[in-house]
């Protein structure tokens, strides 16, 4: 199992992006290529790899606010669940955030998402929103620094 950091665009940035759409989006009836869900050069783009196939993905949004990083698109292959692919991701994220400058993450997590990324620490700091359709709550997590 390895987490590497991909240039936009890239081979295993493309078949993240795949990964993604597939997981993320096609589930709800969304189309893949939605400008809002296209990523940015200056997003951070973390993907997990088994035997060189990428199996996961999930993206940093560097200072979304001053020392809060925002964690997106967090999806792993089905075939991999429960492997560990997943909290691999969200530790990588926070080394990389906490390397950067950032003392905290946030992120806007799916009603059942919420126990996987309070395995990873997070809390829920908002009451229950919408997005893409779906209940969703703001997660936040302290990251230790230095
Ligand atoms: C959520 C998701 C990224 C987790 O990935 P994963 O590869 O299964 O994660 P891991 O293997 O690292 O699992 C870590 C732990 O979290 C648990 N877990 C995973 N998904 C969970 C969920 N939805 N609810 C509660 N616990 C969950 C696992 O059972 C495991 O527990 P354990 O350590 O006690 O064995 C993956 O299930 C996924 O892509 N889901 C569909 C897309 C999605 O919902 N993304 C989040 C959008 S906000």
């Amino acid at each position: 199992m390895k987490v590497k950091i991909c240039k936009l665009l890239s081979d295993k940035h493309l078949q993240a992006r795949e990964l993604r759409a597939e997981v993320l989006r096609k589930p709800l009836g969304l189309p893949a290529d939605d400008p809002a869900f296209n990523d940015k050069e200056s997003d951070v783009h973390f993907v997990a790899l088994k035997k060189d196939s990428v199996v996961g993905i999930v993206v940093l949004v560097p200072d979304y606010k001053p020392g809060v990083g925002k964690l997106r698109q967090m999806a792993t292959a089905e075939e991999v669940r429960g492997e560990g692919y997943g909290i691999a991701l969200g530790s990588a994220l926070e080394e990389y955030a906490a390397k950067n400058g950032m003392t905290s993450i946030l992120l806007h997590s799916r009603h059942y998402a919420v126990g996987f990324y309070e395995k990873l620490g997070y809390k829920i700091t908002s009451d229950v929103f919408q997005e893409v359709g779906i209940d969703h709550f703001v997660m936040e997590k302290d990251i230790i620094t230095g």
